[in-house]
């Protein structure tokens, strides 16, 4: 019989990720799918930066370069952050991953012991329970409520605070509900994690995703961070999700810790793809300021149509580029035992692709994604309203 380790028994393929695969099948055989499941800008990435990528191709910059990322991008990332936020670090306290979720997982393998508590915020990204377990961690969740926007509250966090809690993770604005924790409440984590000694992850790969006049805001600013891991990302900022480009910042003591697991693990990211990221970040920024205007209008526009279905309700999310409606009304009646099957059935019948709730830890939500055209976000809506009129025929002729 093959053996496998305890350790990888522990987790499981994302369940995202069985969503995905259905709608690429789908549409590898010809059917139009309206895909709201994937987590990604439908943008290309911008033209200035492919072009420095294609000149570090031309000066052949295609070797190993130093495991935690070339100083000069260091320094940009440093800066960049520096000039959005108002911190100061020093290019020592950063370290470039392949990608945010590699940052993530050094981070918590580089402070987690087995057995060690890990406050987690619900609905959550699914990546953080699965690398907290990978570690041996135990994930201790804390609820958020929908009628406060999903924002996490610090006394809740508080309140779940134990002798063996070593980490909490925050992730603002929020995959998948695109919520928002107000300035204040994260000051009151970064306190109470150095009043009790623990390790507090903020993860902003969507620090620059946000709507109605919310400003750009991040921890790494504060005076006393010692206890803080800032995980940061190209990926939707500028577009670039398969560059695999992100990074962290630290004191340096950790980031030296994260380092050696890079060193026996990926390496350094992509040689290429690091001269393309100092670009992005030293470059015009107008791109992202026309990616978010456009993200802006499709999301006024999904909840608008959301909300016109009968029975689902949606809040107004703050950031990010997801809706998280509750669909719990058709749900029991209508046959549907579960918004996994509500998914499965929805991308059957209607050729809709999103993620059900479970995957983030919430019974009555999906996910969707409107990183989708608004010609698909129109026609994926219409889609929506006729699959849910089928389902609550009183609502039909709506
Ligand atoms: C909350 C969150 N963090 C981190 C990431 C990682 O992004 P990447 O590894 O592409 O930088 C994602 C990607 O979906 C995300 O949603």
């Amino acid at each position: 019989m093959m053996q496998f380790s305890e350790r990888i028994a522990r987790i499981s393929v994302s369940s995202t990720a069985a969503v995905v695969q259905k709608a690429d099948r789908l549409k590898a055989s010809g059917v139009p799918v309206v895909d709201f499941g994937v987590g990604e800008p439908d943008f290309p990435t911008p033209e200035n930066i492919k072009r420095a990528a294609v000149d570090a191709l031309a000066r052949d910059f295609t070797k190993y370069t130093p495991t935690g990322g070339i100083r000069e991008l260091r320094q940009a990332i440093v800066e960049r952050h520096g000039t959005d936020f108002g911190s100061k670090y020093e290019p020592e306290e950063c370290l470039v991953t392949p990608g945010g979720k590699y940052a993530v997982f050094a981070a918590i393998v580089a402070t987690i012991n087995p057995g060690d508590e890990v406050i987690l915020p619900v609905p959550y990204w699914v990546s953080y329970l699965d690398i907290v377990r990978y570690a041996g961690g135990t994930p201790v969740l804390v609820e958020t409520r929908e009628d406060d926007h999903f924002a996490l509250r610090a006394r809740a966090v508080e309140e779940r605070v134990t002798p063996r809690t070593r980490m909490i993770i925050v992730n603002s604005p929020s995959n998948p509900a695109g919520a928002v924790v107000p300035p204040e409440e994260m000051e009151q984590l970064l306190a109470l994690a150095a009043r009790r000694g623990l390790w507090l992850i903020s993860d902003e790969c969507y620090c620059h995703f946000l709507y109605d006049g919310l400003q750009p805001f991040s921890l790494g600013a504060s005076g006393n961070r010692e206890n803080l891991i800032v995980v940061g990302s190209l990926s939707k900022t500028y577009a670039m999700t398969g560059w695999r480009l992100g990074f962290a910042l630290g004191d340096r003591r950790l980031i030296a810790q994260m380092l050696k697991l890079q060193s026996h693990s990926t390496s350094n990211a992509t040689s290429f793809a690091q001269a393309a990221a100092v670009e992005a970040l030293r470059g015009p920024q107008d791109s992202v300021r026309i990616m978010l205007a456009e993200y802006r209008r499709r999301r006024d526009r999904i909840v608008e149509g959301l909300r016109a279905i009968p029975e689902v309700r949606c809040n107004m999310p703050q950031g990010a580029f997801y809706v998280y409606p509750n669909v719990s009304a058709y749900l029991g009646a209508s046959g549907l035992a579960d918004t996994v099957a509500l998914a499965d059935r929805l991308l059957d019948e209607a050729h809709v692709a999103l993620v059900p709730g479970p995957a983030f830890g919430t019974h009555d939500h999906v996910r969707i994604s409107y990183a989708a055209s608004i010609e698909q976000i129109e026609e994926g809506l219409q889609r929506l309203k006729t699959f849910f009129a089928r389902l609550l025929p009183a609502y039909a002729e709506a």
